[in-house]
């Protein structure tokens, strides 16, 4: 009885066995084919859904791509921690990398993919990689000032000259990242009565676009955005920077900054070598020719990758020197609350 029964369930077990080896592999296949990976993408929903068609078409992994802000997202993972459904979170802006990085919520990054980008555009850690770039301008109303007329550096716009002239969107991660590399350049006093100047002096808006719009509509004079929503308008219709030029401060003014956009591999994805696959694949030649080809109108940040040749080349920005993850939004959007921007 006992031996029969052991044997019994000795089969069992063997048939059990095979079963799961089995469903493992029915899993793995369902993991690269149909289950795919989730990417939280706080970039510009157009650029995300570039690279992920073109990651799929090369790959045949799928991708289920979640849209919303750097901040939102960061604080999201941070709270679902271990059971974040997410595999791979894709920022505009650094900061929110640095916080989720701050957490230890991040898997290190393949070797062969840091490889691919200098360490300009990569922390020293290695737990996060750029993935694109974007600068800091003074997008102004050409009808109204001459080149003569601009501000030398962001900072001239603290100057009661300026009361009412100008503007910024201050709720927004973008304009957060370049209030963090005020911050690490200039410190906390001139951080701060800039910010009240912008209180006291500027209108605030609720998006860089919708600051844009004001300077075309002849509202204010100027408003310190990122470059690319004047080349992606001209692009299109022109309809909304028909009347706006671009000034770029230079001169490593923190005005000048170039903001670096990051992508992070969460350390409870299920899916690493999916998602480890992603990030090689946006940083490599075919992702990062993307961002010379499509309506991103970022720069490449890739090792010999170009940017569209629409843009002022990145070596004439003449960028200060910054500490992408260094950058202190925790300080910054408690210093942008007591100015009373938001
Ligand atoms: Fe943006």
């Amino acid at each position: 009885m006992n031996i029969s029964l052991n044997r019994f369930s000795r089969a069992v077990a063997l048939t059990a066995t095979l079963l799961a080896a089995t469903s493992l592999t029915a899993g793995t296949a369902r993991a690269d084919d149909s289950e795919g990976i989730v990417v939280y993408n706080a970039q510009h929903q157009s650029l995300g859904q570039e690279w992920v068609d073109a990651f799929t078409k090369q790959t045949g992994i799928n991708v289920t791509m979640r849209q919303g802000s750097d901040m939102q997202f960061a604080n999201q993972i941070i709270q679902e921690d271990e059971a974040s459904p997410a595999d791979v979170f894709l920022t505009e802006n650094s900061p929110a990398m640095t916080l989720v990085d701050a957490a230890g919520l991040f898997a290190p990054i393949d070797t062969e993919t840091l490889d691919q980008l200098p360490e300009e555009f990569r922390p020293k850690d290695g737990m996060w990689t750029g993935i694109a770039a974007r600068s800091t301008v003074f997008a102004y109303d050409k009808t109204k000032l001459t080149e003569d007329q601009l501000p030398k550096s962001m900072l001239d716009l603290a100057d009661p000259a300026w009361k009412g002239r100008w503007g910024a969107a201050p709720v927004g991660a973008d304009f957060q990242a370049i209030v963090s590399a005020l911050l690490q350049l200039k410190g906390e006093e001139v951080t701060a009565s800039w910010l009240k100047a912008l209180k006291e002096n500027g209108t605030s808006y609720k998006s860089n676009t919708v600051a844009m719009k004001a300077v075309n509509a002849g509202e204010v004079e100027g408003a310190i955005i990122y470059h690319y929503y004047w080349f992606g308008d001209q692009a299109a219709t022109a309809e909304n920077s028909k009347n706006v030029a671009l000034h770029y401060f230079k001169n490593q003014d923190p005005g000048a900054f170039v903001s670096i956009s990051g992508g992070g591999i969460l350390k409870s994805s299920q899916h690493q070598k999916e998602a480890q696959a992603f990030l090689k694949f946006i940083t490599g030649k075919a992702g990062q020719a993307i961002l010379k080809t499509g309506t991103s109108y970022e720069y490449a940040v890739g090792k010999g990758a170009a940017s569209n040749e629409k843009l002022v080349p990145m070596p004439d920005l003449q960028a200060p020197k910054i500490d992408a993850a260094a950058l202190n939004s925790k300080k910054v959007v408690e210093m942008i609350t007591a100015a009373g921007l938001i």
